[in-house]
């Protein structure tokens, strides 16, 4: 059989289509990261709210087929099959059927009322012996503090896995909200309010958040990177943060620890553990290192930290930190010493 020109072409291209969709999943998925779907959930918080969603997703499509299905049953069933036919009967007012549709959805949302505030209740119930982490939004970075360790970080939250953290969420300025879809559902970081959620992440890796609240111009640069490592790495994490790095003695280094501790410049907002720095203002930089991100906008490399240094708001419009006007030499010491904080 002959097949129209249009048709084979049509048939090159869909081929050629499904061809490259497979190949670009066989070849990218590895490297590629898993999109931070709520759907695929890594914690028990996430499971229920997956769960719920799959109920719901169910009964909402078995309801949508049931009743689509019989509409397109009536109307071919039913039509009109000759031109001038006669009016058919006009019936009204069924006693058993207006009954059951209304003792039917009643029941369906009675069970999703059922699962919804069980869903509820394992969500918000608070877990005893949990690791405490304190979240405070801010014009634009997240700052996540472990008060029983006594270790501040940014942007990034190093969790032990299989470990219940609890979360007390607040925010410095305007409402934020703290999301990171695989480990649980949305939570409001509200000045002037401590709202608690929970979750025990199950399996070592990275996970994307995300701010999910409007909150300025920045907002699109407020990422959260949760690393979910096991208990052992996550206590000597927690050692290094203490004891902050040592005092350098290569000149560059020095030189670079220098303008942190100056009171004028880094110090006036950063705080470094086990230094002269303690400002308050701006995000903990100890480990910065080994942080993901430069002002939550750029991947951590040398080259962005020295744009970022050069006039932060180049990196991030509207970066609260001022440009200093920093000469290249400063800028390379500054590099230097940050990304060796580890
Ligand atoms: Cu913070 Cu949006």
């Amino acid at each position: 059989m002959k097949s129209s020109r249009k048709d084979s072409s049509l048939g090159v291209m869909a081929r050629a289509l499904a061809t490259s969709a497979i190949l670009f999943l066989l070849v990218a998925s590895p490297a590629v990261a898993e999109p931070p779907s709520p759907l695929t959930p890594y914690s028990d918080a996430a499971e229920n709210i997956a769960n719920l969603f799959n109920v719901v997703l169910a009964l909402a499509l078995f309801v949508f087929l049931f009743v689509e299905g019989l509409i397109l049953f009536v109307v071919f069933r039913f039509r009109r099959r000759a031109a001038g036919g006669p009016e058919p009967a006009q019936i009204h007012g069924n006693v058993p059927l207006e009954i059951s549709w209304s003792i039917a959805p009643a029941i369906i949302l009675a069970i999703l009322f059922f699962l919804t505030f069980q869903a509820l209740q394992n969500v918000q119930r608070l877990p005893a012996d949990a690791l405490q982490v304190e979240v405070i939004g801010h014009q634009w970075w997240w700052e996540f503090r472990y008060p029983e360790q006594g270790v501040t970080t940014a942007t990034q939250l190093v969790v032990p896995v299989g470990k219940s953290i609890v979360f007390a969420i607040t925010s410095m300025d305007v409402i934020h909200s703290f999301w990171v879809p695989q480990l649980g559902g949305k939570v409001d970081a509200i000045p002037g309010q401590v709202n608690t959620y929970w979750f025990k992440v199950e399996e070592p890796g990275e996970y994307h958040g995300q701010c999910a609240e409007f909150c300025g111009i920045g907002h699109p640069y407020m990422p959260i990177r949760v690393k979910a490592v096991p208990e052992e790495e996550f206590a000597a994490w927690v050692q290094v943060q203490l004891l902050g790095p040592d005092r350098p003695t290569d000149p560059l280094l020095a030189r670079g620890l220098e303008l942190i501790e100056d009171p004028q410049l880094c110090a006036a907002c950063h705080t470094i553990a086990g230094t002269q720095a303690q400002g308050k203002a701006g995000p903990d930089l100890t480990g910065f290192g080994s942080r993901p991100f430069v002002g939550g906008t750029v991947e951590n490399t040398p080259e962005n930290l020295a744009r970022w240094l050069d006039d932060p708001r180049v990196v991030k419009p509207e970066a609260k930190m001022p440009d200093y006007n920093l000469s290249s030499e400063d800028i390379q010491a500054l590099i230097a010493y940050l990304e060796s904080l580890k």
